[in-house]
């Protein structure tokens, strides 16, 4: 059974058609990536999946659960967390602080302090630097800070938008160490990139929107073989 599922969903902004008829799957732990260039849909996917945006029809499920009229607090308390595009962090908080901003669901102090133990495992970076400003850190520090924040919730599955956006290529491999890191901790993640090449090499499968419709989707080894997705967004 599926973690995720977007079942025939159609999402609009006014009377603007933008994802049209979309049906894609995140299992249990699973990495899968959602690849397609400038305007395609993929921060409106993750959007409809957090319910900031509500579809006109189709199904958003999740954990087994038809989650589509629900709220985005609902969602995120049943287990959906996202780093969004360009991180978004609380610049003039401290690391600290913005890791406990993604803790504010959880109630009880014990468990919050779990949170942060299995944070700071992760990331024992962020531990050092817990009072350091986050504005002031490099990007690819900003980014650990971003996901750190985002595990405090405990979540199930993980949405990533164009982590690699911004960054320095050495900090771009590094980033997707870490994402490859969280992977291996049990979190699923949907990670949507235009990195097809460093996307796929990390993910288990991918699925490819061109403005708003899938247009390829299958094993993220096939992917990287498929020649129309080389031309197209893997520049070779
Ligand atoms: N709030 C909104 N109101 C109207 N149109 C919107 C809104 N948000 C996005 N759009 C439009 O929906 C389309 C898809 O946008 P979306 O942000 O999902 O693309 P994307 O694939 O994430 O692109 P990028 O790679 O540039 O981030 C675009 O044409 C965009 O202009
Ligand atoms: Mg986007």
């Amino acid at each position: 059974m599926s973690l995720l599922r977007l079942a025939g969903v159609n999402t609009y902004y006014g009377e603007i058609h933008i994802l049209q008829n979309l049906t894609l799957d995140v299992g249990e732990g699973e990495l899968v990536s959602l690849l397609g260039g400038n305007a395609s849909g993929k921060s409106t996917t993750l959007k409809t999946i957090l319910g900031l945006v509500r579809p006109r029809t189709g199904a958003v499920e999740f954990a087994g659960e038809d989650v589509t009229q629900r709220a985005t607090s609902y969602r995120i308390a049943r287990g959906i967390a996202i780093v969004p595009e360009n991180r978004r962090l609380f610049a003039p908080m401290t690391v600290l602080e913005n890791l406990e901003m993604g803790a504010y669901l959880n109630r009880d102090g014990k468990g919050r302090k779990e949170d942060f133990e299995r944070v700071y495992t992760l990331f024992p970076f962020l531990h050092e630097r817990r009072h350091q400003l986050a504005g002031t850190l490099s990007g690819g520090e900003q980014q650990m800070v971003a996901m750190g924040r985002a595990l405090m919730s405990h979540p199930k599955l993980l949405l990533m938008d164009e982590p690699s956006m911004g960054l320095a290529p050495i900090l771009v491999e590094r980033s997707f160490e870490i994402i490859q890191q969280v992977h291996q901790a049990g979190v699923a993640m949907l990670v949507v990139e235009q990195n097809a090449n460093m996307a796929l090499s990390i993910a288990d499968r991918g699925y490819v929107l061109a403005t708003g419709r899938l247009v390829l989707e299958g094993p993220a080894k096939q992917l990287l073989e498929d020649e129309g997705l080389r031309k197209a967004y893997l520049g070779r």
